[in-house]
């Protein structure tokens, strides 16, 4: 009888213990190289937030800003290797998993983010989400930043005041193209030395949206910005096949429809910073905020528009023309 009981109290404490070991909740490491305070810090954090209150015990978001975990160079591999759950790097950042995405980068494309909304929510914009499957990624929504503009060493207000000076650059080649067109020295560089190599002078200038340039200080370390809108910084929120198949479905629904909300939520605050953010940025002082005339902005479309027929090949004409379509 004694024995009985003695192993009906072993048999009990392995299935709590089983069950205390399948309630160890799923983690999900997002990695992100911007300040808490941008559009994706913002929509990182919401995430976690919805995502917790709604699968607590079953599900945990670990948020690493401003690259401390992975700088994106790096993340998309760690991801694939399983050490990061997800992201969400730049566009531009996606040339070794599909060329396709280059198409974002195209100067001139967009005139503005409600242009970039309405391709994204088109069939062909909705079909790009998958072009990172082969590479084993799953893309899981778009994120706006905003549109960039130029900071520089000096003012910029036609291309020929930026011959010879040197622009960091992501890791975009239609990026390096577009500096090449106008006759600058476009260099690669992480988004975490930014700052560093612009307060050197090692640098003389480079490209981000107003919030990127806010929070990060660039322009305490750039004396003119141009407002040039010339480009678009909008995200691919990624996650890794492997990581999303082996969720279990309620739990996958549930986060997929936690992170659309974040994404929302992050795509509103994006549009109040490219506003609130660019009025700091002036009314600091630290810089000087220049704008284009009619005729000098179109000199820079002129200037830098061929770089789409040099990558009409990888991208695809189609996709170009139903991308500028959305202007409409
Ligand atoms: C950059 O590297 O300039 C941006 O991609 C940073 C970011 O994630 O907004």
């Amino acid at each position: 009888m004694r024995f009985r009981a003695l192993s009906a109290a072993i048999a009990l404490s392995a299935v709590f213990l089983a069950g205390t070991v399948d309630a160890k909740p799923i983690m999900i490491k997002f990695s992100h190289v911007v300040a808490e305070n941008t559009p994706k810090g913002q929509m990182a954090n919401k995430f976690k937030q919805l995502v917790e209150e709604r699968l607590a015990g079953k599900v945990k978001v670990e948020v690493f800003p401003s690259s401390q975990l992975f700088g994106d160079n790096k993340v998309l591999e760690a991801m694939l290797l399983g050490d990061v759950q997800m992201a969400a790097p730049s566009l531009s950042k996606f040339k070794r998993y599909t060329k396709k995405l280059q198409l974002f980068d195209l100067p001139f494309l967009f005139k503005d983010i409600a242009a970039v909304d309405r391709f994204q929510r088109s069939a062909a914009g909705q079909k790009l989400l998958d072009s990172v499957k082969k590479k084993g990624l799953v893309g899981l929504g778009y994120l706006h930043n905003g549109m960039k503009q130029l900071s520089a060493s000096k003012p910029l207000l036609v291309p020929a005041d930026a011959s010879g000076l040197k622009f960091r650059i992501m890791s975009s080649d239609v990026l390096a193209a577009q500096f090449e067109a106008i006759n600058a020295n476009p260099l690669k560089k992480p988004f975490s030395e930014v700052f560093t190599l612009l307060q050197t002078k090692a640098i003389d200038g480079q490209e981000n949206s107003w919030s990127n340039i806010y929070s990060k200080k660039f322009f305490e370390v750039q004396p003119f910005i141009t407002e040039t809108n010339h480009g678009d910084l909008d995200y691919l929120v990624v996650t890794s096949k492997s990581f999303w198949d082996g969720l279990p479905a309620d739990i996958r629904a549930t986060v997929k429809k936690s992170l659309d909300e974040a994404i929302a939520f992050g795509n509103r605050v994006a549009a109040k910073k490219a506003v609130s953010d660019r009025q700091k940025i002036i009314d600091s002082g630290r810089t000087k905020v220049l704008s284009l005339t009619a005729a000098q902005r179109a000199l820079w479309v002129a200037a830098m528009k061929p770089v789409w027929k040099k990558f009409e090949g990888q991208i695809g004409k189609d996709l170009i023309d139903a991308a500028y379509a959305s202007n409409k």
